[in-house]
């Protein structure tokens, strides 16, 4: 009689020992999840952020700001932005070294600084190793950044000057998020100026049915702009 708890015990023993064999390794924590989105932004003044709370709204992803120690508030704040911009400088951003191993797509939204990325996240992507993630970057600035891409080589010379100085700048983005080892999936622009919060979400979630598709086939890689 007194034998049955012993046995137990030592059956109890064999499958804590067996367990951790039988249980895949896919399931562990910490593994990447194929459905899994997390979206990272970096807002100044808040516009960014939008876009951001819209397409978490309709992605259920997970979200992380990006944060600058520097002080980029107020008229100063612009300004040091734009020298820092302009003299690619990196910032200082919390999270350093933001933890994108449970994901398997990736949003960065940046504003649009001197045409270009802004700095904390272009200290963010520089830093961040994408290897194997599947990205969509959405950027904000107050203008359609494809405004001058219409006009060919017979346009006055100040719509040449500007479609090209864009192009040049795009495709410096575009090296960027290439070098973090990224499978880009998609680059899409919300004009911001002069329109309220809920236009740039109307704005975002027209997105929404692209960024899907963009993540799940490599057919659907787009680059698409809001032209107002
Ligand atoms: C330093 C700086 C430079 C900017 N440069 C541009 C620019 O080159 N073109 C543009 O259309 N908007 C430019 N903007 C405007 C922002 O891109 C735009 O207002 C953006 O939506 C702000 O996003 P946020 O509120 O998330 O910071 C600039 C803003 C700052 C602060």
């Amino acid at each position: 009689m007194k034998k049955t708890p012993i046995i137990l015990t030592y059956v109890a023993i064999a499958l804590t020992v067996a367990m951790p064999a039988v249980v895949p390794t896919g399931a562990q924590a910490g593994d990447e999840d194929p459905e899994k989105t997390l979206i990272m932004y970096y807002s100044r003044t808040g516009k960014s952020s939008v876009v951001g709370d819209a397409l978490q709204k309709e992605l259920k992803a997970d979200v992380l700001e990006i944060r600058d120690t520097q002080n980029r508030s107020g008229t100063i704040g612009f300004w040091r932005s734009a020298l820092d911009s302009y003299l690619d400088r990196y910032a200082d951003i919390e999270p350093s070294k933001p933890d994108l191993s449970k994901y398997a797509n990736i949003i960065i939204i940046s504003p649009i600084w001197n045409w270009n990325i802004c700095v904390p996240i272009r200290t963010l992507i520089s830093r961040t190793d994408m290897s194997g993630k599947k990205l969509v970057v959405f950027t904000t600035a107050n203008i359609d950044i494809k405004k001058y891409e219409p006009y060919g080589d017979d346009a006055p010379f100040v719509k040449r000057f500007f479609r090209d100085y864009l192009r040049k700048k795009s495709k410096a983005m575009r090296d960027l998020a290439s070098a973090s080892g990224a499978d880009i999936r998609g680059h899409f622009h919300v004009a911001t100026k002069d329109i309220t919060e809920d236009q740039i979400r109307q704005d975002t979630i027209q997105y929404i049915q692209q960024v899907l598709c963009a993540f799940s086939l490599p057919s659907c890689v787009t680059s698409f702009v809001v032209s107002r």
